[in-house]
């Protein structure tokens, strides 16, 4: 459901495990929802290498995902790569009474490849 400022409720904070990601489909694009130490984070769930659709099934590790496929490496905050490179788009989140709502729109500083 779309709020005023263009962020979307996309799920109640009971249904994003710490440390796993969760996939959720906003405005046809595929976002991997993950929480870790209390916070939540979005970023597109395409990994760049061969576009797999597959970032929410990896493992997080110092605030780091692991594409399950090859194991490239996204930081959850940035979508940057360990080595700086661009990687995925990243997305503003929000909880407002244990709803998490996420801005469709990437986020100005994401670091994309
Ligand atoms: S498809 Fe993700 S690292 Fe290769």
């Amino acid at each position: 459901m779309r709020d005023d400022d263009e962020f979307i409720r996309v799920a109640h904070v009971r249904e994003i495990t710490e440390d796993e990601g969760t996939v959720k489909i906003i405005n046809d694009e595929e976002i991997a929802i993950f929480r870790v130490k209390g916070k939540y984070y979005a970023v597109s769930n395409i990994c760049p290498h061969q576009h797999s659709p597959l970032i929410a099934e990896g493992c997080v590790e110092n605030m780091y995902v692991s594409c399950p496929l090859h194991g490239w490496q996204f930081h959850l905050e940035t979508g940057a790569m360990p080595n700086g490179l661009p990687g995925l788009k990243t997305f503003d989140v929000r909880v407002i009474d244990d709803e998490i709502h996420v801005r469709v729109q990437e986020r100005r500083d994401s670091i994309e490849w």
